[in-house]
């Protein structure tokens, strides 16, 4: 993957982010949707590259833009799968709570596993935690695990769930272990991320979210060293079917970081309100800041970029 890639698609997720921050807490998580996703298909058309969504809005039917299928980009320049969440976390953001980030993943043909919409059980964690995590394994266990990589004690590690009533077990076990709990209302790529950041106060992700943004979030940590085990959960039969046309024939398959995102692998995300990763987009006078994160599988960099744009020479937010 071309160098020049990952800072033309922070670009992207910046784009988006200034485009959907004009929506953060105004109640309206379609119309912020619809902000962001417009403001990154612009930008991703603009880019060299012979793109296909292999993650994206839904499928062609459902979704106007960034469907499945849709084929983005100059059509010159590498050919290359595309996973994208213009908006991850829409409720966050139009409630202008804590979590939501622009954010998209590219990675060769083939690269990404194609995750259908719906959920999957997740853990997520640093380099520090590398190969000794089992999602088979109880929440304890993996607990004492990650605080004897880490040298620590288990009371201090944090682990990040989504505050659902799925998660009343887990997060039961997990008080009962001594290890502290940040519950978050919406956004689970952002805080899997945070968990390979040295000093972002997240040691781990557990639980039940989006397959979407499973792979997303693989795509993250591949680049940056980290550990993630995934599984599908079905609903029901209807969404083995839809699974099962989709290539997936294994519904108990554990899926490790490497067969969620593979190959040279390119990562940015930038922030929408603030979170345990990045900041949320500011406004001021004539301009905003944004806060982006991006990196590369191949050289592991990891850039962190604060930028401030000028309306007036770059008025398209
Ligand atoms: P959206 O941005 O599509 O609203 O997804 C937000 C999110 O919180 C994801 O981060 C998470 O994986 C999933 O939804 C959890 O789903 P649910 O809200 O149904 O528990």
């Amino acid at each position: 993957m071309e160098r020049n890639l990952a800072l033309e698609l922070v670009r992207v997720t910046e784009a988006a982010a200034l485009s959907c921050g004009r929506w953060v807490g105004k109640g309206d998580k379609i119309a912020a949707d619809n902000a962001a996703t417009e403001a990154m298909r612009r930008a991703l058309d603009s880019m060299d590259i012979s793109g296909t969504v292999v993650i994206g809005e839904g499928e062609m039917d459902k979704a106007p833009m960034l469907y499945i299928g849709e084929k983005l980009g100059r059509g010159k320049g590498p050919k290359v799968d595309i996973a994208v969440d213009p908006l991850e976390g829409t409720n966050s953001c139009s409630k202008g709570l804590s979590g939501s980030i622009a954010t998209i993943a590219l990675a060769p043909k083939g690269g990404f596993l194609h995750a259908p919409d719906m959920y999957m059980e997740k853990i997520a964690v640093g380099p520090a935690a590398k190969g000794i995590i089992d999602i088979n394994a109880s929440p304890t266990e993996n607990l004492q695990r990650i605080a004897d990589a880490k040298n620590c004690y288990v009371e201090d590690l944090t682990a990040v769930i989504l505050d659902r009533p799925r998660h009343d077990k887990i997060v039961a076990e997990i008080r009962k272990a001594g290890a502290r709990i940040h519950l978050i209302t919406d956004g689970d790529v952002a805080p899997a991320i945070a968990a390979a950041v040295e000093g972002s106060g997240v040691d781990l992700l557990l639980g039940i979210g989006g397959a979407p943004e499973g792979v997303l979030a693989a795509a993250a940590l591949k680049c940056m060293g980290g550990d993630m085990q995934c599984r599908l959960v079905f609903m029901n039969n209807e969404e083995r079917d839809r699974a099962q046309s989709m290539g997936i024939d294994n519904f108990e398959k554990v899926y490790e970081c490497d067969e969620m995102a593979n190959g040279d692998v390119v990562f940015a995300a930038t922030g929408v309100t603030n979170g345990d990763l990045l900041r949320g987009a500011r406004y001021y006078s004539g301009g905003a800041e944004t806060h982006s994160i991006v990196m590369r599988s191949k050289t592991r960099t990891i850039r962190f970029i604060e930028a401030r744009h000028t309306f007036d020479f770059k008025p398209t937010y």
